[in-house]
């Protein structure tokens, strides 16, 4: 079947008021992309680039309300240095050329992760496309930038003690209170997570967030992620039985 056609049918097939809230990705694959074409890693980055650009378009477009973006990990300093520094210059540029759009389709643009370990130049950035679109009122695009889960958790215990320490929590603390010491503190959980490029793990992206989320997994790698393969995550999630521990 035609690509277009597909597109058609299932684009007719999703119903607007079932659409996730919360839809968080995990974009892998770029550099086998780039390798398996004899190109460097960093041409799959680029070209990783432009999914993201479709990908917020079409998000946007279909009423997603969060849309979260795992763009770089607490692991991924492992990297070789050239690599790290690319991938550092990837924010910078794309709220550059990207600013305009964002605006004109009312996006607002918040980021998780450790920012303090950002280059300087990587937090104004972030901090300038945060204040430009504070006053969007459509779908929330969340960068996770230096995000680990598990530094994530251990930094809200960590206020949590303070704040326990100086005597401004009252009560037990329940899982509401926990929540909001995370860097999500505002957001809901993610409905719907996307990985692509094949790889069947989470990678310690948000670990207490996805408890319930529904996982679609797809070997496409992300340069090559379409609003086909949107669609068909958005499809198969729509026709999913979500039964939180209920019968
Ligand atoms: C995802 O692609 C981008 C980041 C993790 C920053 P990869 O760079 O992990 O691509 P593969 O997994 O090596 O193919
Ligand atoms: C996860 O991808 C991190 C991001 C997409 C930013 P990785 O490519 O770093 O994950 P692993 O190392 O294969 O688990
Ligand atoms: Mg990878």
């Amino acid at each position: 079947m035609k690509t277009e056609q597909r597109e058609y049918e299932l684009e007719a097939a999703i119903k607007t008021e079932k659409v996730p809230r919360h839809v968080a990705v995990i974009m892998d694959g770029n550099g086998r992309w780039a390798v398996e074409k004899g190109l460097p890693r960093h041409e799959g980055h680029r070209q990783g680039v432009e999914t993201v650009r479709s990908v917020v378009r079409h998000c946007s477009e279909f009423g997603i309300k969060v849309l979260t973006l795992f763009a770089f990990s607490t692991e991924n300093w492992k990297r070789p240095v050239r690599e790290v520094n690319y991938l550092m210059s990837l924010p910078v540029e794309y709220f550059k050329t990207e600013l305009d759009e964002l605006m004109s389709n009312n996006v607002q643009v918040r980021m998780i992760g450790d920012k303090k370990k950002l280059p300087r130049r990587v937090q104004k950035a972030v901090d300038d496309g945060f204040e430009a679109t504070r006053n969007n009122t459509g779908m929330i695009l969340n960068f996770a930038l230096n995000y680990g889960s598990r530094q994530e958790i251990i930094m809200a215990v960590d206020g949590l003690l303070s704040d326990a320490k100086e005597g401004r929590i009252k009560g037990k603390i329940n899982e509401k209170t926990f929540s909001r010491y995370m860097y999500t503190a505002e957001l809901p959980d993610p409905d719907l997570l996307i990985r692509t490029s094949g790889e069947i793990r989470i990678s310690n992206f948000l670990l207490w967030q996805l408890a319930y989320s529904e996982l679609w997994f797809t070997d496409v790698y992300w340069p090559d992620f379409s609003k086909l393969h949107l669609l068909e995550a958005l499809y198969e999630y729509q026709n999913r039985k979500r039964r939180f521990g209920k019968v």
